[in-house]
């Protein structure tokens, strides 16, 4: 098991658009499990690249139901409101309430190549959101009302 320094929110990495994975190397293959292991160890339930550091599109969740690793995802459907607490790893000790679509499709890649379509709700369906938000260099709090803070 590999963990890997996550990034708080000043630094670079974290503002920067990430690129496209264009092959599934033993190294992206290494990526995904170590970023699973900083998840998990760091209580989280998702994790994008650029918070390791890493200027790729590749993002792990797990909400409870097992680990999901999405390679150049990209939301093909969003539907509905669901407003809830959310945080970022990147961000420790800041929570916000945070306007989400209830319910979203992605079409990604799996780790070996083939594409997968998944659709959650809830709690899985803001984790695609905000990791996506991620990869396009986008943080939970950009969505607040900076006259409410
Ligand atoms: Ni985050």
């Amino acid at each position: 098991m590999a963990l890997i320094k996550i990034r708080t929110s000043e630094e670079p990495v974290l503002r920067q658009k990430s690129r496209e994975i264009t092959k599934i190397t033993k190294k992206i293959k290494v990526l995904a499990q170590d970023m699973l292991d900083t998840m998990y160890q760091a209580n989280g339930v998702g994790l994008a690249a650029p918070q390791v550091g890493i200027s790729e599109r590749i993002v792990v969740i797990d909400v409870g139901t097992g680990p999901i690793v999405l390679i150049n995802p990209v939301i093909t459907k969003a539907e509905g409101k669901n407003r809830d607490v959310e945080g970022c790893l990147s961000l420790p000790g800041r929570n916000e309430y945070v306007t989400r679509a209830e319910k979203v499709s992605v079409v990604a890649l799996d780790l070996t190549g083939k594409q997968i379509n998944l659709t959650g709700e809830g709690l899985l369906a803001r984790a695609f959101q905000h990791e996506i938000d991620h990869l396009n260099g986008i943080l939970f709090i950009d969505y607040l009302n900076p006259a409410k803070e």
